[in-house]
């Protein structure tokens, strides 16, 4: 097919079932990532951002897990993989950041052991030219000294060196597609505008698609094109990055925006105050998901779940309001 995108998941659902019985953390998402472009996925905490993730990385324990939908990867839908076929794509052509580095890192082997075998196998490089293109990586993403730490075992280093060991192995795999859940979080703002600095020039060189998972609208505005919105497991908004910070439509979106400080302050901002609490996924509201914090919420976002619409910029929004709310305040709605 023409222009078919790199990663394109339709219609997602993601279904646990668990002791209280079902419950949907991935409801109906739906978006794309092109090669060479960077989209964000963003949303406070619990909006199923990470279980999106690892749904695509087909990660979750499938005897306890349900999908729905699709999950088009290269023209594959990858819910329809062999757990070996999955195996070979996993790690190669999507490689993926963890929010916890321990989940990638194998506490047996030395850094150095683990970087340089997955550059041997994805590179078809010799032992020595790995072994050099292992500490070129660690200098990358600013681990000091990458020549003594590379025969260091992963209980030996830092949070922070850590999550630097693992960005270093996914990156050094060239997969086509990055997924990368919070992947500087838990690194001070020098090392993390490296990182980002890292990712961005392979994704150049590469023409690597990025997933990028943040709560850090500084790591938005600064590296992706394209921002998906999540609320309670939907999509709620998506736009160009342009778009989502000078003209956002959804009540949710403009929130998440008041919450950044200005841009002379400090830029690590924090997703989380929206007022009001998400509500759990045992007890979803029956409209509009949002409808209980929202300041514009009347009788039929009480009562109807509105779908995602497209905008007439092509964008997206699941508001039944949102042109109405932007012919009263308009585009600065939200810098009051
Ligand atoms: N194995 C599971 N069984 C049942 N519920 C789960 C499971 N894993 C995650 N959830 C629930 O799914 C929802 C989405 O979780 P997820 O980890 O994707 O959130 P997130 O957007 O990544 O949040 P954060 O920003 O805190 O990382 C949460 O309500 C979580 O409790
Ligand atoms: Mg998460």
């Amino acid at each position: 097919m023409v222009n078919e995108p790199l990663l394109n998941v339709k219609e997602l659902k993601t279904i646990f079932s668990t002791e209280k019985g079902p419950v949907t953390a991935v409801d109906g998402v739906t978006f794309h990532v092109d090669s060479g472009e960077t989209v964000g996925i963003v949303g406070e905490s619990g909006c199923g951002k990470s279980v999106t993730a690892e749904s695509i990385m087909r990660l979750l324990n499938e005897q306890t897990t349900k999908y729905e939908g699709a999950i088009t990867y290269n023209g594959k839908n990858l819910l329809h993989l062999s757990k070996e076929q999955m195996r070979k794509i996993r790690g190669n052509e999507i490689s993926m950041i963890f929010q916890d580095p321990m989940t990638s890192l194998n506490p047996v082997y030395t850094i150095g052991n683990q970087i340089t075998e997955t550059i041997m196998i994805h590179q078809k490089l010799s032992k020595e030219k790995a072994y050099v293109k292992a500490i070129e990586m660690l200098e990358l993403t600013g681990i000091p000294s990458p020549e003594k730490r590379i025969y260091e075992y992963p209980h030996n280093l830092s949070g922070g060196m850590r999550q630097r060991v693992m960005i270093a192995m996914a990156l050094s795999c060239h997969p086509s597609l990055l997924i990368a859940d919070e992947p500087t979080t838990a690194l001070d703002v020098t090392i993390q505008a490296q990182i980002l600095d890292v990712i961005s020039d392979l994704k150049k060189e590469l023409n690597m698609g990025v997933m990028m998972i943040t709560h850090d609208l500084g790591v938005v505005a600064e590296v992706c094109s394209r921002v998906v919105v999540m609320y309670l497991g939907q999509v709620i908004e998506e736009a160009d990055v342009d778009t989502l910070f000078f003209n956002p439509k959804h009540p949710y979106t403009k929130g998440l925006l008041k919450s950044i400080p200005k841009l002379d302050g400090d830029r690590n901002s924090k997703l989380h105050v929206v007022e009001g609490t998400v509500p759990s996924l045992d007890n979803i509201p029956e409209g509009c998901r949002f409808a209980p914090r929202c300041a514009y919420a009347d009788e039929l976002c009480l009562n109807r779940a509105p779908e995602l619409e497209t905008t007439d910029e092509g964008n997206k929004v699941r508001c039944w309001h949102y042109k109405r709310i932007f012919e009263e305040e308009g585009a600065n709605a939200t810098t009051s």
